[in-house]
């Protein structure tokens, strides 16, 4: 359950000022990540702390945001007191040999405020927008870390049938997923 501190709603271009994302805190402390080991899955130890400085949160707004809402997508975001502490991305443009599947290309929240439920509300609502706009299938380019793995199992995420070639070569740890609508 959701608390009624927070609020949703999905930016337009004319919301896309700078410094939407300055007091989003994205750190990460990873500890163990998921590698392909043999053909097999395996948690390896592995420490470093993934974050955004300044200029990152801008260039996400300023790129990734305008370049989605340009295109029909979405940005769904959770506010807390006017301050977004978690935002999903949605790309419009559907893919895959039968175009089933939508991009979930983003989906954050403020280390303050996890483990609330806004991840999963957030993803719900890519889920019921994504089935609107015809697909029917997210596909995640999860980042490897085993939280945000065990984040997209309870979701009900399974490793993607078709992979997205952008995305394995942009990160190619990361772990390709796709949830079924
Ligand atoms: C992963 C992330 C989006 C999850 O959002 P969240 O709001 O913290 O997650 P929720 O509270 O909605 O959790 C939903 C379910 O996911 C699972 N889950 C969430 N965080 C988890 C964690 N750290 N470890 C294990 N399971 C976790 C739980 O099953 C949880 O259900 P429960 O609360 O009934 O136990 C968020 O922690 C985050 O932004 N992490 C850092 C960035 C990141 O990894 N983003 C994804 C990049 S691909």
């Amino acid at each position: 359950m959701i608390g009624s501190e927070f609020t949703f709603a999905s930016l337009t271009p004319a919301d896309l000022q700078e410094e939407l994302l300055d007091s989003f805190i994205r750190t990460q402390h990873v500890h163990r990540v998921w590698r392909m080991n043999e053909g097999q899955k395996t948690l390896v130890t592995a420490s470093f702390t993934d974050d955004w400085d300044q200029q990152t949160k801008r260039d996400i707004v300023a790129s990734d945001w305008r370049i989605c809402l340009a295109g029909g997508g979405m940005v769904h975001c959770a506010l807390h007191n006017g301050r977004i502490v978690a935002f999903a991305t949605l790309l419009r443009e559907l893919f895959g040999s039968r175009k089933q599947y939508a991009d979930l290309l983003q989906l954050h929240v403020s280390s303050e405020v996890r483990h609330k439920g806004l991840g999963r509300t957030l993803f719900m609502k890519c889920a019921e927008q994504a089935g609107i706009w015809g697909a029917r299938k997210l596909y995640i380019s999860s980042h490897s870390a085993e939280e945000t793995y065990s984040f997209y199992r309870a979701m009900g995420c399974v490793p993607a049938e078709e992979l997205h070639l952008h995305h394995v070569r942009m990160e190619p740890f990361d772990l390709q997923l796709e949830y079924d609508l």
